[in-house]
C-alpha cells in the first residue's frame, strides 16, 4: 500500500471531481486513501484550527477537520454532495428529516477510521466527537463550499437559518 501523500491525494480528488461521474469517482478515491487510515494520520500535520481549507476551486472543497469533545455541530446541510472520511477518532453523525413544525431524528452513524460516508445535498447531519476523544477527518464537497448558500436547522423546529457564523455560534451545542 502507497504511502499517503496530501498532495498527491488532492490531485486525485480534483481529477476525480472534474469527471462525468464525479461523485463516484471522488468515492473512489477517498475509499481507496481511507483502507489505509493509519498511513493518513502519520502523514497529516495537526492543524492549529479545527477546520482548515485543505484546497477549493469551483468543483470541489477539501476540508481537514477536527471535531473536540463537548461541541456538537448543530444540523445543517450543504446543497452538494458531501464525502467524509475519518483517520483518527470518530465523529457520531447524525441524521434528520423535517417534517412539518419539527426535526425528526433518524439515525446515527459511528465513522472511525477508515470509514467513508456520503451525503446528498439536502441531506441533514450534526456532527459530533464520539468516546470523548478529538476525531479528525478529510471533508470532501463537491463545489466551492464556502460559496454556497445553505442551512442550519432549528433542533426542535427544523426552521432554516441561513448558515452564517452568527447563526453556527448561537446554534452550536456546548457539553458533554
Ligand atoms: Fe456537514
Amino acid at each position: 500500500m502507497p504511502h499517503f501523500d496530501l498532495d498527491r491525494f488532492v490531485q486525485q480528488l480534483c481529477e476525480a471531481a472534474g469527471e462525468e461521474e464525479a461523485v463516484k469517482k471522488v468515492r473512489e478515491v477517498m475509499t481507496g486513501a481511507f483502507r489505509d487510515p493509519g498511513s493518513i494520520k502519520s502523514a497529516m500535520p495537526e492543524y492549529e484550527n479545527d477546520d482548515e481549507i485543505l484546497f477549493e476551486d469551483e468543483t470541489v472543497s477539501i476540508w481537514f477537520v477536527r471535531f473536540m469533545p463537548g461541541l456538537h455541530l448543530p444540523p445543517h446541510d450543504h446543497q452538494t454532495t458531501a464525502m467524509i472520511g475519518v483517520y483518527d477518532g470518530a465523529e457520531n453523525n447524525h441524521f434528520y428529516l423535517r417534517e412539518p413544525g419539527r426535526l425528526v431524528h433518524k439515525s446515527t452513524r459511528r465513522v472511525g477510521p477508515g470509514d467513508v460516508i456520503s451525503l446528498k445535498p439536502d441531506g441533514i447531519h450534526s456532527v459530533e466527537a464520539a468516546d470523548g476523544k478529538p476525531s479528525r477527518g478529510i471533508h470532501v464537497y463537491l463545489a466551492k463550499l464556502t460559496q454556497i448558500e445553505r442551512s442550519l436547522f432549528d433542533w426542535d423546529s427544523g426552521e432554516p437559518r441561513p448558515f452564517t457564523d452568527d447563526n453556527y455560534y448561537a446554534m452550536k451545542r456546548i457539553g458533554p
